[in-house]
């Protein structure tokens, strides 16, 4: 069988303690929640799964270069290193991918340090402000920019 076209999902520091962390904020669902709904849309839409997070900037750059020519797109939660991180916009652009940047708060109603990202300009879209559905949306829409003929779940 031909191999699925697989998806990092990346998420960035302290998203580890989502459940526990300001949840008035980030919600109650654990990352292990997110991971598993990802896991059930990824299988719906027809794409492969690679959900990853990290508390190192590094980490995540290397991640990143080792997606260019293994993965089909990036949807990336960069949480804090998105307001703060050259690195990251330019591992993203080193990987020539679709990338989807996902936030579950709505930035842009927090603390004016929140409200830009070095990440959106590596992004094909932006969604924040929907907790977890957000990722599940991503997933939707890079199922549409990797392959916008196939009809979608
Ligand atoms: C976040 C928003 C960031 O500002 C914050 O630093 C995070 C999480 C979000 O998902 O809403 O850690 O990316």
């Amino acid at each position: 069988m031909a191999k699925l076209p697989t998806i990092l999902v990346l998420n960035g520091p302290n998203l580890n303690m989502l459940g526990q962390r300001q949840p008035e904020v980030y919600g109650r669902e654990s990352l292990d929640d997110i991971a598993a709904a990802c896991a059930k849309k990824a299988k719906a839409l027809g794409l492969g799964l690679d959900f990853k997070q990290s508390n190192i900037e590094g980490e995540m750059v290397t991640w990143l270069q080792q997606a260019r020519g293994r993965h089909a797109g990036i949807v990336i939660n960069p949480a804090a290193y998105g307001h703060t991180s050259i690195a990251l916009l330019d591992a993203l652009l080193v990987t020539e991918l679709p990338v989807i940047e996902v936030h579950l708060s709505n930035i842009h109603r927090r603390e004016p340090f929140r409200h830009q990202t070095y990440v959106s300009q590596a992004a094909t879209g932006v969604i924040c402000g929907l907790g977890s559905q957000g990722y599940l949306l991503a997933l939707e829409a890079m199922a549409n920019l990797i392959n916008p003929k196939k009809a979608r779940a």
